[in-house]
């Protein structure tokens, strides 16, 4: 069985701008329910748990294809949450090194690079990500996916998710997107971004 992540942070830490209901709320009532839900399809398939969850987007044609887009439902609700959880932080640090000179050199400037990320997640219809993601030629991609699916479905790793789903921020901010994104843009853990990027370029390269 995939195991839950632990937040590195509890679920007051970013009080006032969200609230401890509302991040209890999404860990608990969201991630982990998507998290028992994949682990209850994967064990009636007698499925082994022999790999990380990422690898079953490689994998998928190894499953009936009735239940082939709930594994992938799933699956992105499990690791679009992980993502989202560990994107943000309630340290502010520096934005490291090899991160910094990419994101300037692609975007202009940290700066530029959140007002990106802020309009794009502003713009998403419905649910879904604004995810940053690697692709197969190591380039930085700022894309928007709808509901759970992933940047992995296109040969792409993502390293960071912004969750804009209604109840990441509805308890606090009833339906005000935008107000929400300006309060918690500048919560992005860019020390986590930038050790998947790393590790990122890496794998992209040895694929
Ligand atoms: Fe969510």
């Amino acid at each position: 069985m995939y195991q839950p992540i632990q937040l590195p942070y509890s679920f007051s830490s970013f009080v006032p701008k969200l609230s401890e209901k509302t991040l209890k709320n999404h860990y608990e009532g969201h991630y982990l329910r998507y998290l028992k839900q994949l682990n209850q399809i994967l064990a009636n398939q007698n499925f082994s748990f022999s790999y990380q969850a990422p690898s079953l987007y490689r994998n998928i044609d190894a499953f009936p294809i009735i239940i082939r887009d709930d594994i992938l439902f799933q699956t992105g609700g499990v690791l679009n949450h992980e993502l989202y959880f560990q994107s943000i932080s309630p340290s502010k640090v520096e934005v490291p090194e090899p991160l910094k000179s990419k994101l300037t050199e692609k975007y202009g400037g940290i700066g530029q690079f959140e007002d990106r990320l802020f309009s794009l997640a502003a713009e998403l219809p419905g649910s879904g990500y604004t995810f940053l993601a690697v692709n197969p030629s190591g380039d930085l991609v700022l894309l928007n996916l709808a509901n759970q699916d992933s940047p992995y479905m296109f040969g792409m790793i993502p390293i960071l998710a912004f969750d804009v789903w209604e109840h990441s921020y509805y308890l606090d901010y009833l339906n005000h997107r935008a107000e929400y994104l300006e309060n918690m843009i500048p919560f992005l853990n860019y020390q986590n971004i930038n050790q998947l990027y790393k590790q990122a370029l890496t794998e992209q390269k040895s694929i």
